[in-house]
């Protein structure tokens, strides 16, 4: 690996009917480079240079979703996650990743996709289904990673994607009856993403218990949601919620916390039902 920063090397990309400005480098072949759009069919996300090209492959390409089970369907709304073998779909799953290195700095998985799943969330209308993110999973995590790698396309961000795809992540490891913890380094927006997951799950949780008159520790938290104790201890610590008693500490929720607690309910994001996700871990 090289210390050199590349730079943004794609103007623009267009992706089913969105247009949009890449944020970092993505090693695309170097012809793509010169010009001034690439254009990606959105369900096996292949990359042409010119729009008749484009054009020409969608008469041919047969996919109307990723090439993968679809193991979560909601109706209301209308959202799906597929789960994409890396070794079974290698074109596609390095596609994906080229895509989503245009909208991330750091992480540099392109072609050794083996060694991972892919869940991908899609919007489903007449036409097909849309990708709108996904986030990859290491198939045998030594380190207790749930997740390594999420994305939320930026034509669909800040509308609740980012939270169900983190959602996901743990129900996933709920089924699996393991605690989870996303791959470090967080970016800045993963890590507020996270924040704003964690926070929420477990202050809801903690209300619920102290409404029934239940005493709760961390490691009951982390059993219950499959949040990491270290992540647990971390969100506590960052809503100043964690004060020395008597030998020990207590969690203390103060009313800004829950007031603010209230308002990020109060927008009522999707929410993963966890009855309609059809999945056994992979053996
Ligand atoms: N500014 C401030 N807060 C932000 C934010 C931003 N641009 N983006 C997310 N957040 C915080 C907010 O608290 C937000 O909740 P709110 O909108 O109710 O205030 C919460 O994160 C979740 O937002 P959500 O809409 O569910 O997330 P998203 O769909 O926008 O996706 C990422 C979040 C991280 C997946 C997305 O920003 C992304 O793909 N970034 C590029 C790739 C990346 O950095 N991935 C993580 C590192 S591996
Ligand atoms: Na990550």
């Amino acid at each position: 690996q090289s210390n050199i920063v590349k730079v943004k090397n794609i103007e623009k990309i267009q992706i089913g009917r969105y247009i949009v400005s890449p944020w970092y480098f993505s090693p695309y072949p170097e012809e793509f480079c010169d010009e001034p759009m690439i254009y990606i069919c959105e369900y096996c996300l292949s990359y042409f240079a010119k729009e008749r090209q484009l054009r020409r492959h969608l008469k041919k390409c047969k996919l109307l979703h990723p090439p993968g089970n679809e193991i979560y369907r909601d109706y209301d709304p209308n959202i799906s996650f597929f789960e994409v073998d890396g070794h079974h779909q290698k074109t596609y799953c390095r596609n994906l990743c080229l895509l989503s290195k245009l909208f991330l700095d750091h992480k540099t998985l392109y072609y050794d996709v083996d060694p991972f799943l892919f869940y991908i969330l899609c919007v489903r209308d007449k036409k097909g289904c849309h990708i709108v993110g996904h986030f990859s999973k290491e198939k045998d995590s030594q380190e207790g990673h749930n997740l390594a790698c999420i994305l939320t396309l930026p034509q669909y961000q800040r509308q609740g994607y980012g939270r169900l795809l983190i959602s996901f992540s743990y129900e996933l490891s709920k089924v699996e009856g393991k605690i989870g913890t996303p791959e470090k380094p967080l970016s800045d927006l993963g890590l507020l993403s996270y924040r704003s997951y964690w926070s929420e799950t477990i202050i809801d949780l903690l209300l619920e218990m102290h409404s029934n008159k239940e005493e709760i520790s961390i490691h009951d938290i982390s059993e219950t949601t499959k949040i990491d104790p270290k992540d647990i201890l971390q969100t506590l610590q960052s809503l100043g919620a964690l004060k020395p008693y008597r030998a020990q500490q207590i969690i203390f929720l103060s009313d800004s916390v829950l007031a603010a607690h209230k308002r990020a309910k109060k927008k009522n994001l999707v929410s993963i039902d966890e009855a309609l996700l059809h999945w056994t871990p992979p053996r």
